[in-house]
Order: C-alpha cells, then structure tokens, then sequence
C-alpha cells in the first residue's frame, strides 16, 4: 500500500465520515442552497450553516458570517488581496511566500500597489523586527504565511502582531498549511484576515475554502451574482456572507468540509497536532542522520510544520521523488512547491527540493520506512559516486 507523505499538496485518505458526507449530499439532497423553500434546498443550506458554524467555532470567531467559503486558499487570498488594495497602498509581505501570496501581489504591482518584501534567513525563518520597519503607520496590509510550505517555519505572527494593531495595520494570514496542525483560532492566530484550503489539514475534499474577515475589514467583492437573497435589489448585497459568496456553493464539498473539522475535533487538534510534531521530529532525526542528505528548514527542537524538505547528494530532487515512488512506493513532491523565494533562501532554487510531508494517519513505521527508501537512495548514489 501506497506509504502517502504528500500532506501538505492535499491531505490523504480523509476520514471515512468526509466522502459520506459528500456522497450523501450527492445522493439525498443535492438541492440549491437558498435558492428554493422545498426541504432538499432547505437541507442544502441547513448543512451550509452548520459547517459555517463549525469552521467559525474552529476559529474563535463569534459571528459565523465572518466565515466565507471559498475555493480553495488561492481565492481566500485573491479575494483579500485584490478586494483591499488599491493603487498608491503599501503592502508588506516576505520573500519565502506562496505563488498563491506572490503572485497576486504581483499583479497588484503592475496596477501601482507599492509591495515590500521582508528576508529571511537560509532556515526559511522570518525577523518579526524587519517585518515591523517595514510596515509603517500608512501601511494598508501585512501578508504572510502562518507556516511555510516548503521550509516549514512558523512565522512569528505573535511578536508582530500587537505593534500591527497599534498601527492600524491589518494583517492578512496564509494558514494554508497550518490549519489542522497548529492552533487556528483568532487568539493563537492574532490575525484581521485569515485565508484557509479545505483539502489539506482540514481534511476536507478539494474544491473548498475559507476566508475570515474581521468585521472591521470591509472588502470590495470581486463578484458579484445572485445570492437567492433580496433578489429584487440590483445593487450588490451588502450583508455577509451573501456579499462575498455571490453564485451557488460547493454544497457537497462543504459538507464534506464540515465533516473533516468533525473529525479534528472528536481526534482532538491538540492530539493531532502532537501526533504530526512527533512524527516530523522522527523524520528530521532520521533524516539528519544519513551522510549524503541534506534536510532544510528549522533545526532538530525547533517547532516546525509537519514536513520536511531535503535532497540527496548528487541526484535531482525529481529524481528521487520518482525513485520513492518507483521502487518503494512512498508518495512525496519534488520540485520548487510554487513557492521559489523559499528555494532561493534555502540555497535550492536551481532543481529544487524532495519534501515529505506528514498527515494524522502517518505512523512511525511509515516515517522509518521512509528514512530507509531515502538512506537506500543515497547509499546508491554514493556508491556511484565512489566508481565515477
Ligand atoms: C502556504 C500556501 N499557501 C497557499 C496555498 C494554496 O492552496 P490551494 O492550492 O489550496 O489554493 C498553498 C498550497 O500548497 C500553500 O502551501
């Protein structure tokens, strides 16, 4: 059986309860939400609701129409970047970001939006201090990751967030990776802004997302349609989460969303989230261990997200991952992660790196059989290295 360490692409299998809920949206109710009184559209909105309340409890936010579904993390952030910046705003953001974070930005640059990037050292790891020079009391936005996805360090969101505050700076947070392996909710997580994907840790299907916006923050939506409510107003409407939801939803992956949140709290986030630090901590170690491996990111004790990336002497990261899969059958990615300003620190942007990432259901012997794929890997390129 396939030994699954690509987590942190999307989280593999899901908890069984997840594609029933799917499944019996499909089957029993696949109505439209809010677009219909009869009870199969009155169910499809019902289980809306509930996962609204649900991601909204996860979170620690009150008001759970401060929650908005989304695609996926990508639109959550386009949706916050391009619905609050404007030409002439200054925005703060780090050079080890997702494409999902760059990109926008970038786009947003062309149209007159000023971006500053903050550095980070060759561990991925940001300075809160050059974050705050940085954003000064004209700043419109602070963007950055809760962790990364490719170094895995955790960003120091609670030595800048007070002094953000002070200065009336919002600040946006990319928890695509970290939901269901840190805690998430508005306290831990001091943000105005929080964007998050269904399919990863939240253990959802593909397909789905979420967007908290502070209810100070208002954003201009990018779309605008029907809601199935007021429909005799031609004006856009202003009520969350109506307002940024415009078009039907992904009634079946919502459901499926609100059963994999169901499962992170009947498992307990604390215990999952113990689960994936022991099991990473056990990969770095036994990574760290082979001669001819180099493994990035914060070192051994350091709190990290649950993956790690490395390479192997002298073979290509894309090489490897093929071999994993190949020879041993272990599912990792290879490649630059859409996230090449965090190749660049760690020193790999030229093939990029092999990252193994870790899931609720990865076991030890998983994580041990994976050390000894890649310490096989190696000693074979080292052995070849000795003829050449
Ligand atoms: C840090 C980070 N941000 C954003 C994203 C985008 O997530 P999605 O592809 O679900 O939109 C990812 C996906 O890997 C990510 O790792």
């Amino acid at each position: 059986m396939t030994i699954y360490l690509d987590n942190a692409a999307s989280s593999c299998p899901k908890p069984p309860a997840v594609p029933e809920a799917v499944n019996d949206c499909l089957k029993n109710y696949c109505a439209n939400p809010g677009r219909g009184a009869h009870r199969l559209a009155v169910a499809a909105a019902r289980v809306i609701f509930q996962t609204r309340e649900k991601a909204a409890s996860l979170l620690g936010v009150n008001d759970s129409a401060n929650i908005v579904f989304t695609q996926n993390a990508t639109d959550s952030l386009n949706m916050a970047l391009h619905g609050l910046l404007k030409p002439g705003d200054h925005v703060v953001t780090s050079v080890v970001e997702h494409n999902a974070v760059i990109r926008p930005l970038k786009a947003l640059a062309r149209r007159g939006v000023e971006v500053s990037f903050a550095g980070a050292d060759s561990r991925g790891r940001i300075d809160p201090e050059e974050v705050l020079a940085l954003a000064g009391p004209g700043t419109r936005l602070v963007a950055l990751a809760h962790t990364s996805n490719v170094s895995g360090a955790i960003a120091p969101l609670k030595a800048i967030s007070p002094a953000l505050r002070e200065r009336g700076v919002p600040l946006l947070v990319d928890a695509a990776q970290s939901g269901g392996s840190l805690a998430l909710d508005v306290e831990s997580v001091p943000a105005d802004m929080i964007a998050i994907t269904g399919h990863k840790g939240l253990m959802g299907p593909q397909g789905v997302g979420l967007l908290y916006i502070s209810p100070e923050i208002e954003l201009m939506s990018v779309r605008q349609g029907g809601t199935g409510t007021r429909s005799e107003d031609e004006q856009e409407i202003l009520a969350r989460p109506d307002r940024y939801e415009s078009g039907t939803l992904n009634t079946p992956g919502i459901a499926g969303l609100g059963a994999g949140i169901d499962f992170l709290r009947q498992e307990g986030l604390g215990k999952i989230a113990a689960h994936k630090d022991e099991m990473v901590s056990r990969l770095l170690t036994g990574l760290s261990r082979l001669e001819n491996v180099s493994a990035y990111g914060p070192a051994a004790g350091e709190s990290r997200a649950p993956l790690v990336c490395f390479n192997v002497g002298g073979l290509t990261a894309a090489e490897v991952a093929a071999r994993l899969d190949r020879e041993f059958d272990i599912a990792s990615r290879a490649g630059l992660h859409c996230a090449p300003g965090a190749h660049r620190v760690m020193g790999t942007l030229a093939g990029g790196a092999v990252r193994l990432s870790i899931g609720p259901f990865n076991s030890q012997a998983d994580i041990d059989t994976a050390v000894e794929a890649v310490a096989a890997i190696s000693a074979g390129d080292r052995a070849n290295g000795a003829r050449d």
